[in-house]
């Protein structure tokens, strides 16, 4: 039975003539595992000149593993084997829908223009083009730091002249114009669609309580709850001027870092009270009132474990809950706390979006390898994460810094981490990690629109989500977290089963028209 439809595979592909083959991984081992190299010339891709929806009866399939396979293209064709009886089945229904998905993506850090400015223009456009461009990943969201982040070289703001309450002395930083807006503009040259969340770490030292970017209980004085205000406004200004829309603005990046003794981040503590009071009476108000009045407000920006209590108190203002249109939420204690805080948030207030506004792996002092080159382990991290948010309300998925180098840096505070993409500029080469291919198999695939469907999976090694995009594809993600293959049976009511042999550690993204 296993020979035969093989052999059909096979058949199938053959006979498939309109056929593009993408540009294939080079691949580089490491001692941590696979990446594949790209440089000024080359870099692996996924072209859109295959045939956009698949024809009658056939489904793309394309594969990620462990062993090296990257985003690897072939076909199956439904009610081509008899599902024997042993393979379990995962049941589409596309008739039961949840939320509509919004986008994914990754962060516009210093670190991440920094790097890319360290390889040559040709290269640094590959770059580009592999996270946004049609053929690359088709990232749709970005998110953008208002001033500096542990991810600078320095700790700064936009106005850091003391006392400056009309903010006279209001500029955009070095940073903006080297490292940060010519490659947002490059992002949204490829994806016009593209949209932005901004988050600040902090607001000028000057306007809060401990005088200090960073440290313990930097609380904004209430005294300036409206000049930050003002201050926001005035860098959605700046960015507009540069063609730059911002979409949504968070409360601020990570509030309870303002809690942690000896905790050297830029932050900015908020309390339920005082952010919504904030929201209520400065920023929802202030922003509803300026040009930006369709600016989306996105609360806490911060771990799961503040779920759904944090919303729940910030909701009880219902002036505050007026101007706030989704909870953000970011992903480092999500192995410790169950999923189940997604729904309780979403079933607060059910038009009240939840979006997954950072995540990176290497991070805290219990990762001794900030940089694991070619990790599958860490891309596994991402799929599942991936697959979490999305069967429980989440909209989209934003990665942290895009781009560092081979030490996960740079930052100012050496809080290094690890990205999908790491520079070489030694070599002027940049190496793709498994993590990048993790966040294409949605990215690529799950556009803007796409609806989360119904997929009945009680298997406990194969994780799976389902969509339906705005020109009607089925998109199914599994991920076999197995370490032997996995025999399954996909079922769709409409159109029947089709049997997939699923690698042993593999990410699995099947297409076909509905
Ligand atoms: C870029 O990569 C391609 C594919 O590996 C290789 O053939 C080419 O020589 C590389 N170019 C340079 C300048 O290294
Ligand atoms: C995508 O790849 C195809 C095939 O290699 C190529 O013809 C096309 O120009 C590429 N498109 C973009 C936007 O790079
Ligand atoms: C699709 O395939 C089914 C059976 O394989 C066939 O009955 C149907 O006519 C086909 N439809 C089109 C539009 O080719
Ligand atoms: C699945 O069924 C629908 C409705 O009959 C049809 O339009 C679509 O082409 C089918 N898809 C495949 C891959 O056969
Ligand atoms: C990779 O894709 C090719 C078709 O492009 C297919 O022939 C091959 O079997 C696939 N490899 C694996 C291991 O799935
Ligand atoms: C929102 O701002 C735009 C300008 O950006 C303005 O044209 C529009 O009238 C404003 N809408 C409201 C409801 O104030
Ligand atoms: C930029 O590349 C050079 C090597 O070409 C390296 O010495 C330097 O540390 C890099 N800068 C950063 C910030 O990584
Ligand atoms: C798994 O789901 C199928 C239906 O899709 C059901 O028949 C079977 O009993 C379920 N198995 C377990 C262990 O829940």
């Amino acid at each position: 039975m296993e020979h035969t439809w093989k052999a059909l595979l096979l058949f199938i592909f053959l006979c498939n003539n309109g056929y593009t083959h993408a540009n294939d991984c080079v691949p580089r081992e490491f001692a941590t595992g696979i990446v594949c190299v790209c440089n000024a010339t080359y870099c692996d891709d996924t072209p859109d000149s295959n045939p956009r929806i698949p024809e009658n009866g056939t489904l793309y399939w394309y594969v990620s593993s462990k062993s090296g396979l990257r985003l690897n293209l072939s076909q199956a064709r439904f009610n081509s084997c008899k599902a024997s009886s042993y393979a379990p089945i995962l049941t589409v229904d596309p008739s039961k829908r949840y939320q509509t998905i919004f986008g994914f993506g990754g962060a516009f850090t210093d670190a991440t223009g920094i790097n890319i400015r360290n390889l040559s223009q040709a290269a640094q456009d590959q770059i580009m083009r592999t996270y946004y461009g049609r053929n690359g990943s088709r990232y749709s969201l970005g998110r953008i730091p208002i001033g500096g982040t542990d991810f600078s070289t320095r700790p700064y703001t936009y106005d850091d002249s003391p006392g400056d309450v009309s903010l006279q002395y209001f500029s955009l930083a070095p940073e903006d114009y080297n490292y940060k807006i010519p490659f947002i503009k490059r992002a949204i040259e490829l994806n016009p669609d593209v949209k932005f969340v901004s988050s600040a770490w902090s607001a000028p030292a000057w306007m809060k309580i401990n005088d200090r970017i960073n440290g313990l209980f930097g609380f904004l004085e209430k005294r300036y709850y409206g000049t930050y205000v003002d201050y926001l406004i005035k860098f959605l200004e700046e960015y507009k001027k540069h063609g730059i829309d911002i979409w949504g603005i968070t409360t601020g990046n990570e509030p309870l870092n303002a809690f942690v003794p000896f905790d050297r981040l830029n932050d900015m503590g908020w309390t339920p009270s005082t952010v919504s009071e904030w929201i209520a009476d400065y920023a929802g108000p202030m922003l509803e009132n300026s040009e930006f009045n369709r600016t989306k407000i996105l609360i806490l920006d911060d771990q799961i474990f503040e779920i759904p209590l944090v919303p729940e108190l910030v909701f009880r203002n219902q002036k505050a809950k007026h101007y706030i249109s989704g909870t953000a939420v970011h992903w480092y204690f999500d192995r410790f706390f169950p999923s189940l805080l997604l729904d309780d948030t979403h079933n607060l207030s059910p038009d009240k979006f939840i979006l997954m506004t950072e995540a990176c792996t290497g991070a805290g002092f219990l990762n001794i390898l900030k940089v694991a080159l070619g990790s599958w382990e860490r891309a596994q991290e991402y799929v599942l994460s991936i697959i979490e948010y999305m069967n429980h309300w989440g909209i989209g998925w934003i990665d942290w810094n895009l781009v560092l180098n081979k030490a996960g840096g740079p930052n100012w505070i050496n809080n290094n981490v690890d990205a999908p993409i790491i520079v070489n500029p030694e070599t002027d080469e940049f190496f793709k990690q498994p993590m990048y291919y993790a966040l294409k198999h949605f990215s690529r695939f799950v556009e803007r629109g796409s609806v989360r469907i119904d997929l009945n999976n009680n298997l406990s090694n194969v994780e799976s989500t389902a969509f339906v995009t705005p020109s009607n594809e089925v998109v199914v993600v599994l991920y076999n977290r197995n370490n032997k293959e996995e025999d399954v049976v996909l079922k769709d009511p409409n159109n029947g089963s089709v049997c997939l042999k699923l690698l042993p550690y593999s990410i699995n993204t099947i297409i076909y028209a509905q």
